[in-house]
C-alpha cells in the first residue's frame, strides 16, 4: 500500500504546483484547443423558454449578475457580510446521526477543504489572517499582520488580490478524502473546492459584493503563508471579495 506522497494523486497534485523558478520553462504538453461550445447539427432542436415565472426570483439575479470583480469600493466589509459569507461556504445547516451537514456538498460528508482567510479591511476586525473554525463558527486568528501584499504575490503578482477586503484562500487536507476515495479523492477534494467558492460568490452578491475565483497560486507560497506542511494540506483555490463600485 503505498503512503499517502507516495500515489499518483498526490504526485499528480505535486507535479503541477506553480512556482515562480519553473513556472516559465515548465514542460507543458502541446493539447490543441477545442471549440467552447458543442453542437450537434443532426439533432432535433427543442426550443426553452426565457420567461420562466418560476418562484427562483430571489435567485436569478444573483446568478445572472455574477461576474468576476476585480476592482473594489474603498470601503470595508461588514463582519456581519462575512460571516455570511463563511457561513454560505462551509457552514453548518443540518445533522443526521454523528454527520453534521454543510452548506456545501462533500463526497462521503467528509469536508476535505479547509478554508483561511487574509483580512485585509473588515469593519471590526484587525487585519490578519485567519482559519475558518467551522464546527465553533469562530475565526481563529492566525497572525497580527496583514498578508494582502504577500497573498497578492502569491497569487502570480495579480495586484487586484492585494486591493480586495478580504481573500479567502482554500486547502485541502487530503487524508480526508483518499483514505476513502485513493486517489479518486483528489477529484473530490477538487470538486468540494468549487461548490465552497460558487457559494461564497453568489453570497457575496447577494450583500452588494463581488470576487474572483483565483487558482493562478505559487502553491508553497501560500502554504509557508499559512505554515502547513504541504505533503498533507495544500492551498487549492482563492477568491478575493470586496464591495462593489457603485455607478
Ligand atoms: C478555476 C478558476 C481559476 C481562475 N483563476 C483566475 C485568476 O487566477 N485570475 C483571475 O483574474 N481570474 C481567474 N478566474 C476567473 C475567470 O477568469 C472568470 O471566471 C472567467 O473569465 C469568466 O468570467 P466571469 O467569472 O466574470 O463570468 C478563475 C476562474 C476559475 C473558475
Amino acid at each position: 500500500m503505498p503512503e499517502l506522497k507516495e500515489t499518483s494523486g498526490f504526485q499528480y497534485l505535486k507535479g503541477t504546483r506553480f512556482d515562480r523558478l519553473t513556472i516559465q520553462n515548465r514542460p507543458r504538453p502541446f493539447i490543441a484547443e477545442v471549440e467552447t461550445f458543442k453542437h450537434y447539427p443532426q439533432a432535433q432542436k427543442v426550443a426553452l423558454p426565457r420567461t420562466w415565472q418560476l418562484t427562483e426570483e430571489r435567485l436569478s439575479p444573483l446568478i445572472q449578475n455574477r461576474r468576476s470583480l476585480r476592482k473594489y469600493a474603498p470601503e470595508p466589509i461588514s463582519l456581519e457580510h462575512l460571516a455570511f459569507l463563511l457561513w454560505a461556504s462551509q457552514g453548518i445547516t443540518g445533522q443526521a446521526g454523528r454527520y453534521l451537514f454543510r452548506s456545501t456538498p462533500s463526497a462521503g460528508a467528509l469536508y476535505p477543504v479547509e478554508t483561511y482567510l487574509n483580512v485585509h479591511s473588515v469593519t471590526g476586525l484587525a487585519p490578519g489572517l485567519f482559519h475558518f473554525d467551522v464546527q465553533n463558527f469562530v475565526l481563529d486568528r492566525l497572525t497580527e499582520e496583514d498578508q494582502a501584499d504577500a497573498v497578492a504575490r502569491a497569487c502570480l503578482d495579480q495586484s487586484f488580490m492585494a486591493q480586495a477586503p478580504v481573500v479567502f484562500l482554500w486547502t485541502g487536507v487530503f487524508r480526508r478524502a483518499m483514505h476513502k476515495y485513493g486517489n479518486r479523492g483528489v477529484r473530490y477534494i477538487l470538486l468540494d473546492a468549487g461548490h465552497i467558492c460558487q457559494n461564497v460568490m453568489i453570497a457575496a452578491e447577494a450583500v452588494g459584493c463581488g470576487g474572483c475565483p483565483v487558482a493562478a497560486i505559487y502553491d508553497s507560497e501560500i502554504n509557508q503563508l499559512l505554515q502547513i506542511d504541504e505533503e498533507e494540506e495544500s492551498i487549492l483555490y482563492a477568491a478575493s471579495v470586496g464591495k462593489k463600485i457603485l455607478p
